[in-house]
């Protein structure tokens, strides 16, 4: 599953059902009785494995999986596809995590039930998206008609790459990256841009760019994917937002975050108005259970 599967309209009414689950828990809280999700994590995550078995919980389902690739057979030497056809047997819906770029795709052509890509190596971290998309429709009431930076790991950040390729398709989007030399955004990610005209802007400097901002989309430096510890250390702590940065910003900007965060955004800025970083996490759990209910056929009609 990636957030490409679905067209705007697809995407519109899981917002939709997504909102309604925020505001109508109890309507759904038996929606998912007799279900099971396989959580399947080859590499460590909070966010993500966590909302995953909260929302299936809170639809009444439950939840089986493993969160380290140490503890399932994969350390036997399984191979992801074999996995997946054992998984089918014992679960109706599948979240999987894999350091490898593409694994959740191969798993998802083996399997017998609906896989959800929860992070592919560099590559994608669609359910992220989907979190972030509804976290901006929500706090800003649209989807288009923006100017938003992305600051920080562009380069492995697939949170980044997830997003850029759903913002795509809104109207009026102007991307602004911001990142040192090393750690730019794919050269895959700006030809695209270029071949669909739509605007685009590198940085390397947050102070400069910060007043035209709509949105500052932070990351961290993915330590998991550096070569060696030495470019790690000495990038890690290139941008700090904090709130000298935060009076440059319009009084609307909203600061989204997929975390975990490191030093990148400094506690300070957690008070401010404008910081939207933990509610986007309590927004991951409503769409997860939107996406859980849609992809096993029981999310109402419209
Ligand atoms: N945002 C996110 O993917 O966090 P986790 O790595 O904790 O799942």
């Amino acid at each position: 599953m990636s957030p490409l599967d679905f067209t705007t309209k697809e995407l519109d009414r899981l917002f939709d059902l997504a909102g309604d689950i925020e505001k109508h828990k109890e309507k759904y809280a038996h929606a998912c009785e007799g279900k099971i999700l396989a959580t399947c994590f080859y590499e460590p995550s909070t966010r993500t494995r966590l909302s995953f078995e909260s929302a299936m919980t809170r639809l009444g389902g439950r939840v089986i999986g493993f969160s380290d690739a140490a503890s399932s057979s994969a350390s036997k030497g399984e191979s992801v596809s074999d996995t997946i056809r054992i998984i089918s047997c014992y679960a109706d819906i599948c979240a999987m995590r894999h350091p490898k770029e593409g694994a959740p795709m191969v798993a998802a052509e083996k399997s017998g039930i609906p896989v959800i890509n929860a992070g592919d190596g560099g590559h994608q971290h669609p359910t992220q998206t989907l979190t972030d998309l509804l976290t901006i429709r929500s706090l800003k009431g649209r989807l288009g008609g923006f100017t938003i930076g992305l600051c920080g790991d562009l380069k492995f950040g697939r949170t980044v790459h997830s997003l850029i390729h759903a913002l795509v398709r809104y109207p009026d989007i102007r991307f602004i990256f911001i990142s040192p030399e090393e750690l730019k955004v794919p050269d895959y990610i700006t030809d695209m841009l270029r071949a669909r005209e739509i605007p685009y802007e590198e940085y390397m400097s947050l102070e400069d760019i910060m007043p035209q901002l709509d949105l500052l989309y932070m990351t961290r430096v993915q330590k998991e994917r550096f070569f060696n510890e030495e470019d790690y250390v000495r990038l890690k702590d290139f941008y700090i937002l904090d709130k000298a940065k935060m009076a440059l910003a319009r009084p609307d900007m909203l600061v989204l975050h997929p975390l975990p965060r490191v030093n990148e955004i400094s506690v300070e800025v957690d008070e401010d108005p404008r910081a939207a970083y933990f509610k986007q996490a309590q927004y991951g759990v409503y769409v997860r259970q939107a996406l859980i209910l849609t992809l096993l056929g029981l999310a109402p009609q419209t």
